[in-house]
C-alpha cells in the first residue's frame, strides 16, 4: 500500500461474517471491498443484493491478488489460526473474528507469523466496543470507579442447532467476550487459573471435543497485583437466555450488566463517614452512550440497531443486542486506522493470544479436576 492510498479490504465468510462488508465500504480510508465465501450461492446472493463486484470461492485465490491490502476472516472456529497465519505469510494485514485459537501451539504460531510478517493482526472482539464496556472504561478513565476490586463475566448462549463445529466444544473455548472485557478494563493478562465444570451433557455432545462440561466456571489471578476475575460460560443444555456481560466492583463504583436487553446499573457508594453499619450505595439504571464521537461521520448510522436490524439476510447471532451493541464499526475503525497510522491495533496479536489463552487454559484446569494451570505470557 502506497503511503495515503485508501485501503482495499476483503470480508471472508458470510455469515455473522455479512454485517462487516457494507461498514468497510462505508470508511472514508477504504477504496473498494472483496467477498470471499466458498458456499456459492451465499456469495452470489449477499455480493448480488449489496452490489459487491470482487468475489472469490477460495481464500488462496483471494491470497494470491496482489489488490488486498487487508482480509478480515468470519469463518468457522477450527480455521481461524490457520487462515490467519496464511493471511499474514500471504503479506497481508489480518482482522479475524474470536477465537484466536483454540490450543496454546496455535497462539505462538499466530504471534511468531505476526512478529514475522510485519503485517498487522487485530482480534475482531465485539465485547470491548460495546456501549457498556464503552461506558465502563470511561469511568474508570475519569477515576470514578477508584481502585478496581475485582472483575466478573458471564456469557451464556444456547448452541443447539448451530454449524456442526460447535456441537460440544468447551465453553472456555469461546470464552474471550466474557474474559476480554475484564482483562481490557485491568489492563491486566490472566497469570492463573482456577476452573472447574459444572453440569451434565448427553453423549453425542461430550464426544466431539471430549469435553463433558456444558458450563464452566474459572477464577483468574491477574498480572495486576492483588486483583481477581471470575468467569461463567455455558453453551449447551442450561436455561439461560443469551447475555455477554461483565460487572466492574471499583472502591468508589461499580457497574454491573446482567440481562442483554435490560440497562447496565451503577452503584455509587456514598463517602458519607460511616456511622456504624456501612455508608449508602445509590443505585441508578444508566443508559449508555453510543459514542459516535470516536467514529468519523460515515460510520455513525452503524452504532444504531435499526440499520442492520432491516436486513432479512441478516446472521441470527447479530440480531442478539442488535449488532453486539454497536461495537462493529469501532472494530472496522480501529483495524482501519491502525494500518493507516502504522501502528498496532487496539487488540494486537500478543493481547489477542493473551485474552484466548485464558479460555484455553481454564478448560485445561476444568479437566484436570480444578488444578491451578498457569497462563503463558505471549508479550
Ligand atoms: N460477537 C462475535 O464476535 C461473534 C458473533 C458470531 C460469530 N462469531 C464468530 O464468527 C465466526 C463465523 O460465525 P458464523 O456463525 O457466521 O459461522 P457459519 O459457520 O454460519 O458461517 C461461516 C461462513 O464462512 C464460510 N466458510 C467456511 N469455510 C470457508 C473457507 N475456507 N473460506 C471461505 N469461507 C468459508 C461458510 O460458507 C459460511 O458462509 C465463528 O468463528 C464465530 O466464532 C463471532
Amino acid at each position: 500500500m502506497e503511503n495515503g492510498a485508501r485501503l482495499r479490504v476483503a470480508v471472508v465468510g458470510l455469515g455473522f461474517g455479512g454485517s462487516f462488508p457494507e461498514i468497510y465500504r462505508a470508511h472514508p480510508d477504504v477504496a473498494e471491498v472483496a467477498l470471499c465465501d466458498t458456499n456459492a450461492e451465499r456469495l452470489a446472493a449477499f455480493a448480488g443484493e449489496h452490489g459487491f463486484a470482487a468475489r472469490y470461492a477460495r481464500l488462496d485465490d483471494l491470497l494470491a491478488d496482489g489488490r488486498w491490502d487487508a482480509v478480515h476472516l468470519v469463518t468457522p472456529i477450527p480455521l481461524h489460526a490457520r487462515q490467519a497465519v496464511a493471511v499474514l505469510q500471504a503479506g497481508k494485514h489480518c482482522a479475524c473474528t474470536v477465537p484466536a485459537a483454540t490450543s496454546l501451539d496455535d497462539l505462538r504460531a499466530l504471534v511468531a507469523a505476526q512478529r514475522e510478517s510485519g503485517r498487522n493482526y487485530m482480534m475482531m472482539e465485539t465485547a470491548v466496543y460495546t456501549y457498556h464496556y464503552l461506558m465502563a472504561a470511561a469511568m474508570r478513565d475519569a477515576g470514578e470507579l477508584g481502585a478496581l476490586q475485582f472483575l466478573r463475566g458471564a456469557h451464556y448462549q444456547d448452541m443447539e442447532g448451530w454449524p456442526p463445529y460447535w456441537a460440544g466444544l468447551p465453553p472456555m473455548h469461546y470464552a474471550t467476550h466474557a474474559v476480554a472485557p475484564l482483562l481490557a478494563l485491568a489492563d491486566a493478562r490472566a497469570v492463573r487459573v482456577h476452573c472447574f465444570g459444572s453440569g451434565s451433557m448427553r453423549e453425542e455432545l461430550r464426544a466431539p471435543y471430549g469435553n463433558p462440561f456444558p458450563v464452566e466456571t474459572a477464577i483468574f489471578q491477574l498480572s495486576r497485583p492483588g486483583l481477581a476475575a471470575e468467569v461463567t460460560r455455558s453453551l449447551f443444555e442450561t436455561a439461560r437466555d443469551y447475555v455477554e456481560s461483565f460487572t466492574a466492583l471499583g472502591g468508589k463504583a461499580s457497574l454491573e450488566w446482567h440481562l442483554e436487553n435490560e440497562l447496565p446499573v451503577v452503584f455509587r457508594l456514598s463517602d458519607r463517614t460511616p456511622d456504624g453499619w456501612g455508608r449508602p450505595c445509590a443505585v441508578e439504571r444508566v443508559a449508555p452512550p453510543s459514542r459516535n464521537d470516536l467514529l468519523p461521520p460515515e460510520l455513525h448510522r452503524f452504532t444504531h440497531h435499526s440499520v442492520l436490524m432491516d436486513q432479512q439476510s441478516l446472521h441470527g447471532s447479530v440480531l442478539h443486542g442488535g449488532a453486539h451493541h454497536g461495537s462493529h464499526p469501532h472494530l472496522v475503525h480501529e483495524f482501519v486506522r491502525s494500518i493507516v497510522e502504522r501502528r498496532p491495533p487496539a487488540i494486537d496479536a500478543v493481547r489477542a493470544a493473551d485474552w484466548t489463552a485464558a479460555g484455553i487454559c481454564a478448560h485445561a484446569s476444568a479437566m484436570r479436576g480444578g488444578e491451578a494451570v498457569e497462563v503463558p505470557s505471549f508479550g
